[in-house]
């Protein structure tokens, strides 16, 4: 029988050294304000969740500023679904070290294509082809340049709150104007309609349509759920006029909501899946676009279409052909399901909002700006969560996917206090 112990992986290694090279914080800050990001520290601070990752393990990580361990149900979007440092993970990766490195790009090579047949596996082959990338965004810009290149068409619906990414086009494509106006990046051709209601994106897409991208459920946006038909109506429209269906499932992909991929339980056949986060093992960033059998003909007729040197690095695809065993192990996702079941009963009758899908969660405060205080309040507690960035209401809850039954007890209980 597959115990909980088996999928976080084997015994827990020692902790580790600590993570912040400077002799003190303040020298730290200083160093991180001077040549990294000024307005982070600014922010941080004047939040009241001024932290530093130190140690981390399974489910939690050190606050190196306090020496307080924290709860992980912020996941970093779900890099961190296998927890921390997963020891089958770890153990794949040194062992690729001892013989592999990122390997030639240009070249054939049989670890991108052990990955790539996990990955299509997964989608029981109805996305064969899979183009490697090193994040989440380059991923967004292949799937849009595929579709474009493919139907020979220019537009591109998204819609408002979504968040593709940081690349040229994922900005563009991205439901937030004022980012895409800071950058000059207001591209024509790219429509952008309110999420979830299905005769604006009826509308929107026409016959010189190339695709629709669309974040299934809009993390920044607090995990707003699609309403029932919402998603296979956007299709049906798709269908109807010859465009293709982008999904992006950096977050909910890998197991978060319970099955591989969250648009099966919706009953849509995208044309194009994004894959992020997750897949990196939380060790080594690798991403990937999957393709139908038809746009990825298209791509790979011709020779080079995404050169990129790291995308799909062999380290990177021995890392991500382990995060798909991990996922597809015996009891992997009924464990997803079983905690996700345990999560909703424990916050059945609490007196804040809550959204989930699996163990995708988020909670309602119910005032913009209200997600910033329960966020410190919980950092205070002991637990991480994170702001919904375009509606500060709400406060993302995402817990690693490892989680003992117990740790999921204690982490309600932790809320429930703070936020009840
Ligand atoms: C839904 C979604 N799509 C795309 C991306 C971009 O991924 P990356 O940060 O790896 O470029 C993110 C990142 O947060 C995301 O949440």
């Amino acid at each position: 029988m597959t115990t909980t112990d088996d999928l976080r992986g084997a015994a827990a290694p020692p902790a580790g050294r600590s993570a912040a090279p400077y002799a003190s914080h303040d020298e730290l800050v200083a160093a991180f304000g001077e040549h990294v990001h000024p307005g982070k520290v600014r922010t941080f601070a004047a939040l009241g969740v001024d932290v530093v990752m130190g140690e981390r393990q399974g489910p939690r990580f050190q606050d190196a500023v306090s020496g307080r361990w924290l709860w992980n149900c912020h996941s970093n979007g779900g890099v961190f679904n296998l927890g921390h440092r997963n020891p089958t993970v770890i153990a794949a990766l040194r062992d690729a070290l001892d013989e592999l490195d990122v390997g030639n790009h240009h070249l054939v090579s049989g670890w991108r294509a052990r990955a790539a047949e996990r990955l299509a596996a997964s989608t029981d082959g109805r996305l064969p082809g899979v183009v490697f990338t090193v994040s989440g965004s380059e991923a967004i810009d292949v799937a849009i340049k595929v579709a474009r290149g493919s139907t020979g068409r220019r537009r591109v619906v998204t819609t408002d709150g979504a968040y593709h990414g940081a690349t040229g086009l994922a900005v563009a494509a991205g439901g937030d104007a004022p980012t895409r106006d800071r950058y000059l990046l207001d591209l024509p051709d790219f429509v952008h309609v309110p999420y979830d209601d299905l005769p604006a994106i009826e509308a929107a897409i026409d016959d010189g349509t190339a695709a629709v991208l669309l974040e299934a459920i809009p993390a920044t946006l607090g995990f707003p759920l699609p309403s029932p038909g919402y998603l296979t109506g956007v299709q049906a429209r798709c269908r109807e006029v010859g465009a293709l269906l982008l999904v992006d499932e950096v977050q909910t992909g890998l197991g978060r909501t319970g099955s591989w991929w969250f648009h099966t339980q919706e009953g849509i056949e995208p044309d194009a899946l994004i894959v992020g986060k997750a897949l990196s093992g939380g060790v080594y960033p690798v991403s990937a676009t999957l393709l139908a059998d038809a746009p990825f003909r298209w791509f790979t007729e011709e020779f080079g279409s995404h050169p990129s040197s790291f995308g799909g690095s062999e380290l990177g695809c021995v890392v991500a052909t382990t995060v798909c065993g991990i996922v597809g192990a015996d009891g992997f996702l009924p464990h997803v399901r079983d905690l996700a079941a345990r999560f909703a009963d424990g916050f059945a009758d609490a007196p804040f909002g809550v959204r989930q899908r699996g163990l995708t969660m988020a909670f309602e405060t119910g005032r913009d700006g209200g997600a910033f205080d329960a966020w410190a309040q919980l950092f205070r507690a002991g637990v991480f969560a994170f702001p919904a960035g375009y509606d500060t209401s709400v406060l993302q809850f995402k817990p690693p996917l490892i989680l003992r039954d117990e740790e999921a007890d204690t982490i309600v209980a932790l809320v429930r206090t703070v936020l009840g």
